[in-house]
């Protein structure tokens, strides 16, 4: 059987503020393998798609707006029950609510702008991962 997997982003935020090293380290020292990467600037016609289930969402456009700001990392990553276990280093959406030991927990914040700025996306399913994957590695 070959390993479950996942896209990780290092959203704008991340990026910006130097984050990435600290992010990528985090996923390879839980052990997960990263197994493809690129950094690009979103276009909103990718992150439309990408984001489609908030379409008509109060922080839609906002969100469009921040994830196409600057460059983002996208990542492929694998291992067995990735998506799970990203998910769970990444924490809750709300940085300020997200446990401590968490990415979102240790290194975001609220900076009290329309959308949630917290530093990293992952694929919330086996079927998001296989969409989401196709979107950014086409
Ligand atoms: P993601 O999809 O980026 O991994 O984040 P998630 O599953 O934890 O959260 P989701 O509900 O899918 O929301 C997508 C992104 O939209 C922004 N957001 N802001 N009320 C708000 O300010 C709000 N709600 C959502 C966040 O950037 C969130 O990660
Ligand atoms: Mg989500």
């Amino acid at each position: 059987m070959s390993a479950e997997e996942t896209l990780i982003l290092v959203k704008p935020d991340g990026v910006a503020r130097g984050l990435t090293g600290e992010i990528l380290r985090r996923v390879e020292a839980k052990g997960y393998r990263i197994t493809d990467l690129r950094m690009l600037t979103a276009s909103r016609e990718l992150l439309a798609e990408h984001y489609e289930e908030h379409e008509g969402k109060p922080f839609f456009e906002p969100l469009l707006e921040f994830m196409s700001s600057g460059p983002v990392v996208a990542v492929r990553a694998e291992g067995n029950r990735v998506i799970e276990g990203f998910r769970s280093l990444a924490g809750a959406t709300d940085p300020t609510a997200a446990a401590p030991g968490t990415i979102r927990g240790d290194l975001g914040r609220d900076w009290g702008v329309a959308v949630q700025q917290n530093l990293v996306h992952g694929s919330d399913s086996t079927l998001s991962a296989e969409r989401e994957l196709g979107l950014w590695f086409a």
